[in-house]
Parts: C-alpha cells; structure tokens; sequence
C-alpha cells in the first residue's frame, strides 16, 4: 500500500510517520509538507534513509504539483495533516489559514477523485464544535455535536471538515475524519503551551498564563491520537467522523503547576497575562464510538504522558535549540535528497 503523508514535518504528522513507517516495514510512505514555519526536517530525519520512506517539499495548495505527484507515485491511501495550526496566529493572521487548511483540502480532495484512492482521511480538531461551560462537567462534545467554530482557525478546520463530507456525498468519494483533542508529546513546537512551559521552567524563566488560567483543555498523549488515526484508516466506515479523546481535562493552570512540579520548580514563576480575545473554555471529547467501534484505547493518562513529554524534551534540547534560535530553517543547506 501506498500513503501520502501530507504535514509530516510537523508535530503530529511527524510523530505519525516515525510510527508507520517503522510499523509497516511493508507500505511505502511519501511526505510532503511546505516546511512553513512549523516544519522541521529535523523532525523526521531520523527515518530519512528508510526504504519505505520518501519526502518531498511541497504545497498542497500548488494544485500542479500535487496532480503530478498522485499521477506518479498512485496513492492507496491519503492523510491530510498540513495545516495552520496556531490559534493565536489565525488572529494574527487568518488569510494563510484560509489558504491552507481550506483551499489546500480542496486540491488534495480534487486529486483523489481525478486518481483515485481507497480512503482520504482528513485529521480535524475538537476546537470545531466551540467551547463547553466550565460549570457543567456532565457535557461532552460527541459527533452529533453543531459545528460552532471560535477563532479563524477552528473555523478554517470546520469548513475543511464540511467540503470533506460534501466529496463523499455529491462525488462517494471514500473519507473519514478524526477529530481530536489537544495533543503533547515528542517533536512539538515550542510555541505551545506544554513545550513552553517546560522549556521555560527548565531555564527559571516566567510562565505566562492566558486570563486566570482556569481554561480546561483534555489533552492526549500524541502517540495515542496516532494509533487512533491508523485504525480510522485501515478499519474506519467511509463517510464517518471518529472523536479521539482519552477523558484527561485539565486547566492550563493545573497543567503549569504539574510541570513545575515535576521539574522541582517553584510556583513562583507563573505570570498571569492579558487573556486572548475570544478564549475557549473548555473542551472535553466523548470518545465512545471509536472505542466501541474500532477498539481504539488510549496507552497514556495524563500522568505518564506529561513525565515521558518533559523527559524527551530534556534529552531533546539540540532540536528545541534549533526552533528557538531558527537554525532549523537552514534545512535546506543540510538536507540533499541524495544523502
Ligand atoms: N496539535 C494539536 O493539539 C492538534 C489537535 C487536534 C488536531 N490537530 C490537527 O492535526 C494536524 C497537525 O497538527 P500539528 O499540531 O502537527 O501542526 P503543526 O503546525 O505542528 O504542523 C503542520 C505541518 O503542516 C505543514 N504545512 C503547513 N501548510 C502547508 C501547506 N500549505 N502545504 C504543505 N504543508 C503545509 C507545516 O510545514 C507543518 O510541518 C492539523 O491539521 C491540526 O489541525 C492538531
């Protein structure tokens, strides 16, 4: 079989790709990602010379290329990770959002129906149904849920979710969607809040904290979302949406707290910051079908994840050092698809 793995220099999609290609010896697996900002090469180096592994620096908006790509290589199967994936940034920012995470779908979905495939899977987000209240722990976010988007880029994955389902009705384009809380683990880029906290922590700098930090999010161990992905594709229905969430709600405050506490650091160095306009709540996933369904289980709670998080981000500084100080961008001059 045949994958596309698109986003695969990035946090999830890099860490998928370390996953399949070692647990498939048998598949093939071509990546490719535009190296934006939130691209690494240095991410997935270390399966850069595996047989089964091909990677191709690219934009999935560059409708020409793409084409050309599925032409050549036949793709079994196609992943859709490339995204703009930063809140703050679609405030910033939206259009590059729009671009990508709608119009780049678009051309990928475009490019299954002139070649076709045996299944597209797009990877989403719960950020796609809004926030929940913070005073009514009972309510979960379940696929029936309305989509009710907050910030530019939730609404961005929203509308990528609905054109994804539109190819399987109007064109029986064979799809699947996972939708899935927020994610820590190996490979994640210091600009969100578990990496930057601990590497904050690690040097005695501030934490800053969004509002009064009671904000809960139900974070799950990357390597989890990733089983959970394999399965949807191998195993998932056509047409159906799979929430991914492994019941571990936490508020960035007592998520703070437990870094600094592992980490032997004191409290002290929370700051609380000016909050961010329109701030979700809370998020909280029920993640019954794909357990029931598929037999997915998650192998991490939050904490065994969050010890195996700052304990790779400890042995990892060489990669963090490189995203901090932008050294990582200089791929180019190191990386020869020839090496
Ligand atoms: N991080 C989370 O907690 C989380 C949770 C649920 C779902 N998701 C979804 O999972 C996917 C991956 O998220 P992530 O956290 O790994 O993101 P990321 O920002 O770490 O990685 C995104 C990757 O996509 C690439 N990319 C961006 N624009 C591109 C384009 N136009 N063409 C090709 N490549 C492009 C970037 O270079 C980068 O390598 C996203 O679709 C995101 O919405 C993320």
């Amino acid at each position: 079989m045949k994958f596309l793995v698109t986003g695969g220099a990035g946090f999830i999609g890099g860490n998928f790709l370390h996953m399949m290609v070692r647990k498939y010896p048998e598949d093939q697996y071509v990546c490719i990602d535009a190296l934006t900002y939130a691209g690494n090469i240095e991410t997935i180096e270390p399966i850069m010379k595996e047989k089964n592994f091909k990677f191709i620096h690219e934009n999935i908006c560059n409708r020409e290329a793409v084409y050309q790509l599925f032409e050549i290589e036949k793709f079994d199967y196609v992943i859709n990770f490339a995204a703009e994936s930063h809140v703050d940034r679609s405030i910033d920012n939206p259009e590059i959002f729009l671009k990508t995470n709608i119009l780049g779908t678009q051309v990928l979905l475009d490019a299954c129906r002139k070649y076709g495939i045996k299944r597209y899977h797009q990877v989403s987000t719960d950020e796609v149904y809004g926030d929940l209240p913070l005073n009514r722990l009972d309510l979960l976010f379940n696929e029936e849920t309305p989509l009710h988007a907050s910030s530019p880029y939730s609404a961005s994955k929203a509308a990528a979710d609905l054109l994804v389902l539109a190819y399987y009705r109007t064109y029986k384009l064979p799809v699947t969607i996972s939708r899935c809380s927020n994610n820590y683990g190996p490979y994640h880029f210091p600009e969100k809040l578990i990496p930057l906290m601990i590497q904050r922590a690690l040097k005695n700098e501030q934490l800053p904290i969004y509002g009064n930090g009671q904000n809960v999010r139900d974070w799950l161990y990357v390597a989890d979302h990733c089983d959970a992905i394999d399965l949807i594709v191998r195993k998932g229905r056509d047409g159906e949406i799979y929430n991914v969430g492994g019941h571990n709600e936490k508020s960035n405050l007592d998520v703070v707290k437990t870094i600094l506490k592992l980490m032997k650091k004191p409290e002290s160095l929370i700051s609380f910051v000016k909050d961010r306009p329109g701030h979700d709540l809370r998020y909280a996933m029920d993640p019954t079908k794909i357990k029931t369904e598929l037999g997915w289980k998650p192998k991490y709670d939050f904490d065994s994840g969050i010890k195996s998080t700052i304990q790779w981000n400890l042995e990892h500084q060489e990669w963090i050092n490189h995203v901090e100080s932008g050294e990582y961008r200089n791929w180019m001059k190191r990386y020869s698809p020839n090496n």
